[in-house]
């Protein structure tokens, strides 16, 4: 618990900074108003005010795109625990850019803020998964790997509870609001030092065996560790088989091709569903749709998107619709693409290809959250409600290919997970593509 729980903080962080944003637009819009009457002696002209929101709200992707594809350069070299620690220099950075923005009288200093602290965000969003998949006993991996996102979520809900305007979401106290991001990261600085690193860590990428076993009986609090042991080992053996896998062997191998494959799908499913649609913007969605207290609409869809881990004007019952639609979309969106393409990625690859695996999967998945948080609002402005029949067809493609080619990896270890992809690969000349993923990947039909 100790062990995870601490990792998850980062989770809340990405969280946390995904939501911020979404209540205080407005009152932040007035800030961007304001600093350009300042220098320009004329108000901010509409175009430019929604370029800059949206840019303030996308570049946190931009940093997230660039932070999870240089996990792989950290967690090899300084481990998985001291990755995580490092990454928060990060988080201090960006609170101080963005919580003494209005003091600067500048909003180019929280834009970079954003941008920093989606940089730690992406980095957040390769350590934390591959952390807890390493450190989870099999059966727990599933249970364990969605405390990810369960920290995501809160980490949204506590930023739309602060983004009251009673609370930290007015003129004077919105500095505050950005600059939270401070406080956890001191919290996640002081606990990780007391956790383990992975045994995974220790004994495949350091060979240290005697350590590893250590840390192993701390976290499964028993003596007898073999049955794990032998599992690494088996994955260790595997992996002195392979040459070092990077990024381009990924899409070279047939071997690893399925799986990137997949990892990269359910990423874009997860992105592409437009949930972020949500997260970024639903204050003014409500607004537009008629809701009386549109920020408490927002928190709304934040406290469904925690218990779950198109609208017309004339009639007052539809504006309720929205809400209904909206709240029902977050809770299905968190039964299965929210916390399932985080984790199935350290699932699907063994110790070798996994931090390259977690580059790619990283790096989908925050250019499909950068393209929505930047086009949403334009797309609206030309087509209206009917924006989200555009992510309705996406989430029908993605539907049919988790239907037909995701392996079930419930139950099943690292290894066990690899070798079905490694029969399929070595079948791969004999057989029919068919034959090929229902034979390797147990396929859900
Ligand atoms: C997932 C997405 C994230 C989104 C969140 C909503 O973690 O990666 O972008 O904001 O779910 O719960």
């Amino acid at each position: 618990m100790l062990a995870v729980g601490t990792a998850v903080i980062g989770s809340l962080q990405f969280g946390y900074n995904t939501g911020v944003i979404n209540a205080p637009q407005k009152i932040i819009e007035a800030f961007y108003n304001e600093t350009w009457i300042d220098r320009h002696k004329e108000n901010i002209p509409k175009t430019t005010i929604t370029t800059l929101w949206s840019l303030s709200v996308a570049i946190f992707s931009v940093g997230g795109i660039i932070g999870s594809f240089s996990v792989g350069l950290f967690v090899n070299r300084f481990g998985r625990k001291n990755s995580m620690l490092m990454a928060n220099v990060l988080a201090f950075i960006a609170a101080a850019l963005m919580g003494f923005s209005k003091m600067a009288a500048s909003w180019e200093m929280l834009i970079i803020g954003r941008f920093v602290v989606g940089l730690y965000s992406g980095l957040s969003t390769g350590f934390v998964p591959m952390y807890v998949g390493e450190v989870a006993p099999t059966a727990l991996r599933g249970a364990l790997g969605t405390l990810h996102q369960l920290g995501i979520v809160i980490g949204i809900l506590m930023a739309q509870i602060f983004g009251m305007d009673a609370i930290m979401g007015n003129a004077t106290m919105w500095p505050f609001l950005l600059g939270f991001t401070f406080i956890p990261a001191l919290v996640q600085c002081c606990l990780l030092p007391l956790c383990p690193e992975s045994p995974r860590f220790l004994l495949i990428n350091r060979n240290e065996e005697n350590k590893a076993k250590t840390v192993l009986k701390k976290l499964r609090g028993t003596t007898d560790v073999s049955a794990d042991m032998q599992e690494m080992k088996e994955e260790s053996r595997q992996m002195m088989r392979e040459k070092k896998v990077t990024i381009p062997e990924l899409f070279r191998s047939p071997l690893y091709r399925q799986p990137i494959v997949i990892a990269i799908m359910l990423q874009l499913s997860q992105q592409l569903s437009g949930i972020n649609a949500v997260f970024y913007y639903s204050t003014k969605i409500f607004e537009k749709a008629g809701v009386q207290q549109p920020v408490y609409a927002t928190i709304g869809a934040g406290v469904v998107n925690t218990a779950f881990t198109v609208v017309s004007e004339k009639y007052d019952w539809m504006s309720y619709m929205s809400i209904v639609a909206i709240f029902a979309f977050v809770a299905f969106f968190e039964i299965g693409p929210g916390p399932i393409p985080w984790f199935i990625v350290a699932e699907l690859f063994s110790q070798g290809p996994r931090p390259s695996a977690f580059a790619v999967a990283g790096f989908s998945n925050w250019t499909a959250n950068f393209i929505v948080g930047m086009c949403f609002q334009y797309v609206e402005e030309l087509c209206g409600a009917y924006v989200f029949i555009i992510f309705t067809v996406f989430l029908l493609c993605f539907f049919i290919f988790t239907y037909f080619k995701v392996p079930e990896t419930k139950g099943r270890t690292f290894d066990e997970i690899s070798a079905g992809f490694r029969q399929a690969a070595s079948g791969a000349e004999k057989h029919s593509p068919e034959e090929l993923n229902s034979l390797g990947a147990d396929s859900q039909l």
